[in-house]
Parts: C-alpha cells; sequence; structure tokens
C-alpha cells in the first residue's frame, strides 16, 4: 500500500506540563514497525486513555502521541501466518495506546502477539463496547465463578458501577444469576444500573463512610472493586467469611489501609486483575465467551458512540468520573 494520510487525536506537549488534544492527519509511513497494519474501524474509552490524553507520564513517556489502549479493526497488511488481509480483529493491552500509537488513530501497527481474531458472532462495533473495561470485568467475574463464587453464595458488591469496568461487571453478574449491589456516586445512575440488573444501588458516600473498625458486619460473598481506597477496605471488611474480592482499578485512589483480619479471620481473598500484560491465550478464551456463552443481552444498553472530533470532551468527563457507561469511538 502507498502512504495514506489519516486521521488521529494527537496529544501534545505544549509547554512544560501543559498538553493539547487536536485531531490532525498523520501518516501511515510514520508508524512504528510491527506485523499487522490495521484499519481502526472502532476504539473505546477507557481511564488509562485518559490518563495519557492528559499528560500522566505513569501511561506515557514520551508526546506527540496518539492514546487508545483499545482497536478494533481491520487487516491490510500482514507479515504474520496467522492472520491475512480481511481479518476482522481486536488489538488491546501490552503497549497499544500507551507508549505505541494507539486506536485513536484511524491505523495501527503493531506485533501479531497483541491481536486477536474478532469472536464471529461479535462485530467490530460490539467487540469495542466491551473494548478492555468489559474485558477486565470478564477477568473479575472468571475469577469470581472459578474461585469459587457461586450464585446462592449471597450477593456481589461491585463498585464504580457506572463506569465502564463496573457496568459491565454489573450486567454479567445479574445475567449470570448473581444478587448485584451496586455502588455509585451518581445519583441519576440508578435506573440504569437497576435496568442492568442490580438489585441495589448504594451511595458511593455510605460505601465510602471510613471506619475504624478492622471488620465490619459480614455483607459479600463476593465484589468486583474498580476504585481502590477507603472503598475497597470496607468491601473487605464486609466480606463473608471465605469470600473473594477482585481488585482492578484506582479511581478512588491507590491505597489500602486495612489489617490482616478480613484475611486470618474470615478467609477473605483478595484477587488482583491486570489487563494489559494478560497472556494471549487467556486473551483468546475471555474473547471468546464475551462473543459466547457470556454475551450480554443488554450491550446496546451500555454505549454512547462518538466520533474523533468529539471524544477530547468525553475524556474531560471521564476524568471527572461524569461519564456512564461505555463510550465507543467510531473512526469509519
Ligand atoms: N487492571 C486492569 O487491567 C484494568 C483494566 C481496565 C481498567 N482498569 C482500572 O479500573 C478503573 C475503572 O476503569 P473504567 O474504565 O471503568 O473507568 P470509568 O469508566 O471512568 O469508571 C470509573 C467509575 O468509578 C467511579 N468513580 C470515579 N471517581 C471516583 C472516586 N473518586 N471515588 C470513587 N469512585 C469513583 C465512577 O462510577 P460511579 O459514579 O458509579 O461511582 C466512575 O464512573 C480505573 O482505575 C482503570 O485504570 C484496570
Amino acid at each position: 500500500m502507498d502512504n495514506p494520510s489519516y486521521q488521529a487525536l494527537l496529544i501534545e506537549e505544549t509547554t512544560p506540563g501543559q498538553f493539547s488534544r487536536q485531531v490532525t492527519a498523520r501518516q501511515v509511513a510514520d508508524l512504528p514497525q510491527g506485523d499487522l497494519l490495521i484499519r481502526v474501524h472502532y476504539s473505546s474509552l477507557n481511564y488509562k486513555d485518559a490518563l495519557s490524553a492528559s499528560g500522566n507520564r505513569g501511561v506515557t513517556r514520551q508526546y506527540p502521541h496518539v492514546p487508545g489502549i483499545d482497536a478494533a479493526g481491520e487487516i491490510v497488511a500482514s507479515r504474520s501466518p496467522e492472520f491475512k488481509q480481511g481479518d476482522r480483529v481486536i488489538a488491546s493491552g501490552f503497549d497499544i495506546g500507551m507508549n505505541t500509537p494507539g486506536g485513536f488513530g484511524q491505523f495501527i501497527r503493531v506485533p501479531a502477539g497483541w491481536v486477536v481474531h474478532c469472536p464471529r458472532n461479535l462485530s467490530l462495533r460490539e467487540s469495542m463496547i466491551y473494548g478492555t473495561a468489559g474485558f477486565t470485568a470478564a477477568q473479575s467475574v472468571e475469577r469470581l465463578v472459578i474461585f469459587p463464587v457461586p450464585p446462592e453464595a449471597g450477593k456481589i458488591l461491585v463498585t464504580g458501577a457506572s463506569g465502564g469496568v463496573g457496568s459491565v461487571a454489573v450486567a454479567l453478574l445479574s445475567q449470570l444469576g448473581y444478587r448485584v449491589s451496586a455502588v455509585s456516586g451518581k445519583p441519576a445512575a440508578g435506573k440504569f444500573l437497576l435496568h442492568l440488573g442490580a438489585t441495589e444501588v448504594i451511595s458511593r458516600q455510605q460505601a465510602a463512610e471510613s471506619s475504624e473498625k478492622l471488620l465490619l458486619k459480614e455483607k459479600w460473598a463476593g465484589v468486583v472493586d474498580t476504585v481502590g481506597g477507603e472503598i475497597l477496605a470496607n468491601a473487605i471488611k464486609s466480606t463473608s467469611y471465605g469470600g473473594a474480592v477482585t481488585c482492578c482499578g484506582n479511581v478512588a485512589s491507590p491505597e489500602l489501609i486495612l489489617s490482616v483480619y478480613p484475611f486470618i479471620l474470615r478467609g477473605v481473598s483478595l484477587l488482583g486483575i491486570d489487563s494489559a500484560k494478560c497472556p494471549i491465550h487467556k486473551r483468546k478464551t475471555v474473547w471468546q465467551k464475551l462473543g459466547g456463552e457470556w454475551r450480554l443481552e443488554k450491550l446496546d444498553a451500555l454505549v454512547t458512540e462518538c466520533g474523533l472530533a468529539e471524544l477530547s470532551g468525553f475524556i474531560d468527563e471521564m476524568l471527572q468520573g461524569r461519564l456512564t457507561g461505555r463510550l465507543i469511538v467510531n473512526l469509519l
């Protein structure tokens, strides 16, 4: 192929510590070397993208940069025997959108080891409604299922419930027959969460109430936490004997101040979740599940769609914790 230009949301450091976001023309020839050139059809907005797009050097070391840890599209050129031109694929995690130009551009070039085929019964658009957030929710739920925390064990608490990971977790757990208590800081999200299948909605304020106690009343058979900090500490202190808590995020705080008592007196387990370095064989299994037996009936209820031009405004909303559900970006 020749060297077409394409549109991308470019983040630049205009003055030290100040970052701009602009939709700009880029050249395919300037993309890094890699096995697969992919024409991106859809991307999605994840919290890590919002950090990268606002100059967070813990996520992205060097600017100018095109974020987007998720991309779903079609192979344009392949140097890998596993993929051929025209294949529908999902590229997510690893270094995409962090220090490698990501899905907020119409083309990416990446190693074949970062890419999976899109499950047959998912459209590229649908795959991005899940995106990394949905994939992480599925990993969290899978850990509880395998642990096992069965539906009859009791209620599951989901924190940051109206966000990307949280909303997919609520919908998935409910579809699998669990009773879900959803924590949200958005009073207006109550209806949305009940529609996704939550059986009750708890205010963030209530979930974050600080307590000197080392253990609290046992309430949860399991927890999917996406926020960290005091809310996670309270959730662990309130997990029932033998229960399990997954931990994937830190929007509230990266800190976790606790005693060992939930672990040594109640046998509670804390399960860490990482999607970025999740090995490719595991990645394929989770995506097949999301397209098959765990396919969400309420997938469409989760999604807002935008183009590159509107993306910057949504990034600001995410940084303020105001987004509900999943935002996908149409790059067609
Ligand atoms: N480990 C991994 O591989 C992995 C993968 C994906 C995401 N993550 C992490 O998971 C977290 C959630 O990601 P996401 O994509 O779901 O983000 P998101 O869509 O922005 O959702 C986060 C939600 O957390 C709640 N929230 C926001 N600020 C808060 C605060 N100060 N205190 C308590 N709750 C707050 C809000 O929900 P309510 O208004 O409903 O409370 C918000 O919608 C992030 O930390 C992200 O980095 C990790």
